[in-house]
């Protein structure tokens, strides 16, 4: 059974504080909210303010992941915000220890985002210093995208280089992920699942989230 991690991304803005409360409610364990800046990705969403605002109304985990160039100088305001996971870009980040370290140092959890294009071995030397893997599924920059299908070949090659070293890192699977699909991303390997659209834009979030906890 994998994590389910709603993406505020695809939330009412006008109804944040409802749309919060319907994932307190719902059996999703964490919140993922999702950090754009304009230039890593084409795209501008919000900052550690409003994190901050979302942390007041969960004590579910909060996943932040940063699409962002020079992380580290965000880092600390979103630890100030109340994140338990901030996951920084390996495509963004010239010495990517030091960022993992900065989180670790900071008390959250630390993980690497990495984009469809970007080969899974760039991960290996980071597989004992992290928690989880954020494996993009959709280019970065916008919800309600099509899931891509070479995704389910680099989540297997993942999970066998996670297995071999022997580390617990979790695998996050991010976008376009549904009922449709969800089976065979788990069957691959992942174990935490980032869904927006399908769980926001459907007629019941609560009936869906339940329905993705299925599997
Ligand atoms: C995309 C974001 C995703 C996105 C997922 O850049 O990182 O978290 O919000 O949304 P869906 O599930 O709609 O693809
Ligand atoms: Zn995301």
């Amino acid at each position: 059974m994998a994590i389910i991690a709603p993406s505020l991304l695809s939330a009412d803005f006008l109804n944040l504080e409802r749309d919060c409360q319907m994932i307190n409610k719902s059996e999703a364990e964490w919140f993922h909210i999702d950090i754009m800046d304009g230039h890593f990705v084409p795209n501008i969403s919000f900052g550690p303010m409003i994190t901050g605002f979302i942390r007041k109304t969960t004590s579910k985990f909060c996943d932040v992941h940063l699409m962002i160039e020079n992380p580290e100088k965000y880092v600390p305001a979103f630890q100030k915000a109340g994140a338990d996971n901030i996951s920084v870009h390996i495509e963004t980040c010239s010495n990517l220890h030091q960022n993992i370290k900065q989180i670790k140092e900071l008390g959250m959890q630390a993980g690497v985002a990495i984009n469809p294009d970007t080969p899974v071995e760039t991960l290996a030397p980071y597989l004992n210093e992290i928690d989880v893997v954020c494996m993009m599924s959709v280019h970065p920059g916008f919800g309600g995208q099509a899931f891509i299908e070479t995704t389910y070949e680099k989540i297997k090659q993942l999970r066998k280089m996670i297995d071999a070293s022997g580390s617990i890192v979790k695998i996050e699977v991010d976008g376009g992920i549904g009922i449709e699909n969800v089976a065979d991303i788990i069957a691959a390997g992942a174990n935490v699942l980032v869904a927006g659209n399908s769980i926001f834009k459907s007629v019941d979030p609560i009936a869906t989230i339940k329905k993705l906890k299925e599997f």
